[in-house]
């Protein structure tokens, strides 16, 4: 699995080792966020360091049935600007290396896409079959990926993931801020209105939904995976505040580029296909991410 110390990969990881499978989980740290965050991550497992654009990747790819692809270069709104040539390397280049491995050995991927292919969609909820329009960088070196499945002939399934939260979840996300405004007493910073709307996705779902992509999603295929509740950002701060017991203070911003108004996932596909279905609420999933953050301020 690559992006194994990451937030997703994380749990990932846990969750494929807690069933008895043996996982070969790399990661390169990079400094996206502070890569303590990731070793506090994997702290439960052995992670191999390896950098997908640059490293000889053979070797890591020997005696594995399958690979989770889920390392990436996150982020909608760093990817303007001169940020963009990270992107390129580690969401493409790196991505393109890791495709043309496995071709070559017929190894089966399951690769982590994102809802920020659709931009600001044509309809809502948005289908797979949505022409896909992204208003950022990011979206499209994502974009970009998926269609390297067709290039390189990788067997590879694309999970296009819909704005991910859980325990861990990555720092410059929103609800991780949040919760660690809540629990320090420190402002949050909203960009824009609050009223922009979110297709929120429990990481265990996500990750359910990615190990039975890799299991039995059709090659080539892309699939939606969406919590299936659209909520404003500002709805989930009051969730949030609920369950912290407390107030929070909010610092109004721009809206930031890149952002798209709302998201919502057609989870027809995935459903029908795969059986997969959300198990987690955004209220069950908030009190969860909550919990995780107050304990992390508390063990300080
Ligand atoms: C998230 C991930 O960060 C992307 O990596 C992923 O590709 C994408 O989901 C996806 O669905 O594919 P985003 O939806 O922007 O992107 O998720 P958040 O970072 O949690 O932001 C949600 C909303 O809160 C956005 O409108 C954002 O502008 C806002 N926000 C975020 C704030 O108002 N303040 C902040 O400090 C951070």
């Amino acid at each position: 699995m690559t992006g194994a110390a990451g937030f997703v990969g994380s749990h990932l990881v846990e969750a494929l080792r807690e069933s008895g499978d043996e996982v070969v989980a790399l990661d390169c740290f990079t400094d996206y966020y502070d890569p303590a965050r990731k070793e506090e991550n994997a702290s439960g497992f052995e992670v191999l360091r390896l950098d997908l654009a640059r490293d000889p990747l053979e070797p890591a790819l020997d005696g594995v049935d399958g690979v989770f692809h889920l390392a990436g270069q996150p982020g909608v709104r760093a990817s303007f600007g001169a940020g963009f040539g990270v992107y390129l390397e580690r969401n493409l280049l790196a991505t393109q290396r890791l495709f043309e491995a496995c071709a070559a050995r017929g190894l089966r991927v399951a690769f982590a896409s994102s809802s920020s292919v659709y931009g600001d969609a044509e309809a809502y909820p948005t289908a797979e079959d949505t022409p896909p329009r992204p208003i950022s960088p990011y979206g499209i070196t994502k974009l970009a990926c998926e269609h390297l499945v067709r290039a390189t002939r990788v067997d590879a399934v694309s999970l296009r993931y819909f704005t991910v939260f859980g325990p861990r979840q990555r720092p410059d996300m929103a609800f991780a801020r949040v919760v660690a405004a809540l629990a320090e007493g420190r402002p949050f910073e909203v960009y824009g209105d609050g009223a922009q709307s979110r297709d929120f996705t429990y990481v265990a779902d996500i990750v359910a939904a990615t190990r039975l992509a890799l299991a039995a999603g059709e090659r080539g295929a892309v699939y939606n995976v969406g919590g299936g509740a659209e909520t404003t950002l500002a709805e989930a701060i009051a969730i949030l505040e609920r369950h912290a017991d407390r107030r929070l203070d909010l610092v109004h911003r721009p809206a930031a580029a890149g952002d798209v108004r709302r998201t919502a996932a057609d989870t027809t596909r995935i459903r029908a296909e795969l059986g997969w279905r959300p198990r987690v609420s955004l209220e069950d999933g908030l009190a969860a991410e909550w919990r995780w953050a107050e304990g992390r301020v508390g063990a300080r």
